[in-house]
């Protein structure tokens, strides 16, 4: 009952990834996000190696941190990710999340080095990837993120399966950490959003839906559920 009551009670967090908008302009989408209601801005770091798809570096993020008061949740997508988190540190993530398949050997270290520069830690899953992989890591996690998409581009179908090792990781990354935030991202809709908070999401990550809305605080309201 108790537990009931406190999903009932949780706020789910919104955070828009940056991916969507129109990059000519990235400070004002930050703003209109912030002025949406967002709780977070999602910023999608692509090499072209780790993914076949390029965005943007520290720089950028640095100075979307000077547009908005959000919380910026840096998800990298890039190969070696030990070697570039001093700089989106510097740039100032609030949350910097690594992606196992990335990180390998390096994952339970650099998660480290991330929390003792005081910055939420959070490491990642692709679709193909067990859930199970992340056992051993999600005591220095304050955040684990499972995708919902293959990564590299926004705008995909949400994989049906995902539900499923939602719950899976749900379940394990609270028995490991009561207090770690379970992130999703990729193909989350006004329409999958209710049961993506039900199998356990704390945080929904949402570039298209909300980008493509005419109105985004009511599409930030609705995700919100
Ligand atoms: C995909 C990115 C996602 C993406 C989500 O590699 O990690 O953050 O922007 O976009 P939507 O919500 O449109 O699937
Ligand atoms: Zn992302």
């Amino acid at each position: 009952m108790d537990n009931l009551i406190k999903s009932a009670d949780k706020k789910i967090l919104i955070a828009p990834s940056i991916l969507s908008a129109d990059f000519s302009a990235l400070g004002a989408a930050a703003v209109k996000m912030e002025r949406a209601g967002a709780d977070l801005l999602h910023c999608d770091v692509m090499d072209g190696v780790f993914v076949p798809n390029i965005t943007f570096g520290p720089k950028t993020v640095a100075d979307l941190k000077k547009a908005t008061r959000l919380p910026l949740d840096v998800h990298l997508m890039i190969v070696e990710p030990q070697k570039y988190v001093d700089a989106f540190i510097d740039a100032g993530a609030d949350f910097l999340t690594i992606h196992y398949e990335a990180a390998g050997k390096q994952l339970i270290p650099t998660l480290q080095k991330i929390r003792a520069r005081g910055v939420k830690s959070g490491a990642v899953i692709s679709p193909d990837t067990p859930v199970a992989v992340l056992k051993d890591c999600l005591a220095y996690c304050d955040l684990a993120l499972l995708m919902s998409v293959y990564p590299g581009f926004g705008g995909q179908k949400f994989i049906g399966g995902s539900l499923k090792r939602l719950t899976e990781l749900t379940e394990l990354g609270k028995a490991a950490n009561p207090g770690i935030l379970i992130e999703i991202d990729g193909g989350v809709t006004l329409d999958n959003a209710k049961s993506i908070a039900a199998a356990g999401a704390d945080i929904l990550v949402a570039g298209n839906t909300v980008f493509s809305h005419p109105n985004p605080a009511a599409a930030v309201l609705a995700l919100r559920g």
